[in-house]
C-alpha cells in the first residue's frame, strides 16, 4: 500500500482521495478551504456525490484518509496528485496559475524520489512548467488526467473505460498505473503530452457531437421527422456509437465549456486554429436560445410577466454542480425576455446573482405558472403526476427539453406537450 497525498479536494481530488483509500492506501487530502476540511474531517462531503460519504466515513474510522490544510503534511507521501482547478481565464484559454503556485510550494515539502501526479485538466506542456516549479531532479512529473463524471464519480473511479499514463519515466508511469488496482480497465502508457491533449480532445470530442445532435433536432423540428428515431438508428452504427446521442439544452458543467475553450486557445496559440471548436460553441450558445425561443412560442410570442417553472438547475442529474449549467443560461434568457422564474431543483437550493424564486417544492413551484420547463434529466421529475398539479397552474404547457416525461401521461392529464427535436 502506497501514501498518497491528494493537493485539492475538489470533485476530482475528494473522489481520487476517498477511491484510494477505499483501495487500502493512506491519504492525506490537502486544500486550502479551511471549511472544507473541517467537514471532510468530521466525515461530511461538501459535494452532492452518489455514495461518497459512506465511503469517506469508512475510510475514517478505518484511518486510511486524514484532512489538512497544512502542505507540510504530504512529508512522507511517495504520490502526491494534483487536483487543482483550471479555470477559464477571460480569453477563453485555462488559468494553470494554482497548479503552478502549490508546484512551487510542494517542492520544499517532497520526500526523496516522490512523484508528482497531474490529475488536473492543463493544456499541453504544463507539466514541463510543474517540472520547472518542482526543481528537483529526484522527483519525476507523470501526467494522470482524470476522466470521472459527477455524479458517478465514484464508480467511475473504481472501473474506468481507461487509464492515461504519460510519463517520460516507465518505471514511475507504471507505479501510478498500478495505485488504481483497476483490473478491467485499459492502462494507456504514453508520454506527458499526448496525455495532456488526451483529456481536451476528448472532452470537445463529446461537445462537438453534443452540439451536432442538438443541431440535427432543430433542424428534424423544421420538419415531420423525428430526431429521436434518427438519433437511434444512427447510433446502431458502432462507428457512431449509442452514447451521448440525446438532445437536451446545451452542454454544460465545469469541463466541457473551459475544455474547449482551452483546446482552441492552445491550438489558436500554435497557429493550428481548430475550427470545429469555434462552431461547437456558437452552436450550444444557439441551443440554449432555441429552448427560449421554445417557450415564446408556447406562449404566443411573448415572455414578458409570464411566470415559468423550471425543473432543474444543476448542469446535469445525480450533482449539485451549477457551474455552466445550461439550465442557469437558459434562465438568464428567459428572465432578460421579461419571464418571471420560479425554479425547483431536487439538491440545488438556492443560486446566486439570479433574480428568481427558488421553491422549497413541486406544489410551490408550479403554483400560477403559464408554462413549465424541464432543463434536467433528474429522475424525481418521471415521478410527478401531471393530474395532481394540474389545477395549481395556470395555463397546461410543458417543455421537456430532455424528453424525460411520459409524453402520452402529460396529454392525457390535459397539457400541451413539446419535447425537444420533433414537432
Ligand atoms: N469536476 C469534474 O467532473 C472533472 C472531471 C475530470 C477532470 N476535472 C479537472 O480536474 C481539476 C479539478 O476539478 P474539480 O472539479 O475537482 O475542481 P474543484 O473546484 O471542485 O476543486 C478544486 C479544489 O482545489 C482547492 N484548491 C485551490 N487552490 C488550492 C491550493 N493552492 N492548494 C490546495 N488546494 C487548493 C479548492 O479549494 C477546491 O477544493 C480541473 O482541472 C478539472 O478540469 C474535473
Amino acid at each position: 500500500m502506497a501514501k498518497i497525498a491528494i493537493i485539492g479536494t475538489g470533485y476530482v481530488g475528494l473522489a481520487s482521495a476517498v477511491g484510494f483509500a477505499h483501495l487500502g492506501h493512506d491519504v492525506v487530502g490537502i486544500d486550502i478551504d479551511k471549511e472544507k476540511i473541517t467537514k471532510l474531517s468530521r466525515g461530511k462531503s461538501p459535494i452532492y456525490e452518489k455514495d461518497m460519504e459512506v465511503f469517506l466515513k469508512k475510510s475514517l474510522k478505518k484511518k486510511k484518509i486524514q484532512f489538512s490544510t497544512d502542505y507540510s503534511k504530504v512529508g512522507s507521501s511517495k504520490f502526491v496528485f494534483l487536483c487543482l482547478p483550471t479555470p477559464q481565464l477571460e480569453d477563453g484559454a485555462a488559468d494553470i496559475s494554482f497548479i503552478l503556485e502549490s508546484s512551487k510550494m510542494l517542492s520544499r515539502h517532497l520526500k526523496q524520489s516522490s512523484t508528482i501526479v497531474i490529475k488536473s485538466t492543463v493544456p499541453v506542456n504544463t507539466w514541463k512548467l510543474v517540472k520547472e516549479k518542482i526543481d528537483r531532479d529526484d522527483v519525476a512529473i507523470v501526467s494522470n488526467p482524470e476522466f470521472l463524471r459527477e455524479g458517478t464519480a465514484l464508480q467511475d473511479f473504481f472501473k474506468p473505460d481507461r487509464i492515461v499514463v504519460g510519463s517520460t519515466d516507465e518505471v514511475k508511469a507504471k507505479e501510478v498505473s498500478s495505485l488504481y488496482k483497476a483490473k478491467k480497465a485499459k492502462i494507456v502508457f504514453t508520454d506527458n503530452t499526448s496525455a495532456e491533449i488526451i483529456k481536451y480532445a476528448s472532452n470537445s470530442f463529446l461537445a462537438i457531437k453534443l452540439s451536432f445532435v442538438n443541431e440535427i433536432a432543430a433542424y428534424a423540428e423544421s420538419t415531420d421527422a423525428n430526431a429521436l428515431e434518427v438519433l437511434n438508428a444512427m447510433g446502431l452504427d458502432k462507428r457512431i456509437g449509442k452514447d451521448f446521442l440525446k438532445p437536451g439544452p446545451g452542454w454544460g458543467g465545469m469541463c466541457f465549456p473551459k475544455d474547449v475553450s482551452a483546446l482552441k486557445e492552445s491550438a489558436r496559440e500554435k497557429n493550428v486554429p481548430i475550427p470545429l471548436l469555434d462552431a461547437a460553441l456558437e452552436s450550444n450558445l444557439k441551443t440554449h436560445a432555441r429552448i427560449v425561443e421554445k417557450c415564446k412560442k408556447a406562449l404566443g410570442g411573448s415572455l414578458k410577466d409570464k411566470k415559468i417553472s423550471v425543473w432543474g438547475l444543476s448542469f446535469k442529474a445525480n450533482t449539485d454542480d451549477i457551474r455552466f449549467s445550461p439550465a442557469i443560461s437558459v434562465i438568464e434568457r428567459l428572465i432578460l425576455e421579461g419571464a418571471q422564474i420560479s425554479s425547483f431543483d431536487p439538491i440545488v437550493k438556492s443560486v446566486e446573482n439570479l433574480s428568481m424564486k427558488v421553491s422549497a417544492d413541486i406544489e410551490q413551484n408550479v403554483t400560477g405558472a403559464d408554462a413549465i420547463v424541464l432543463l434536467t434529466e433528474w429522475q424525481e421529475f418521471k415521478e410527478i403526476d401531471p393530474k395532481e398539479i394540474s389545477d395549481l397552474v395556470t395555463q397546461k404547457i410543458i417543455i421537456d427539453s430532455r424528453n424525460l416525461l411520459n409524453k402520452n401521461k402529460w396529454e392525457k392529464a390535459g397539457f400541451t406537450f413539446i419535447g425537444n427535436g420533433y414537432n
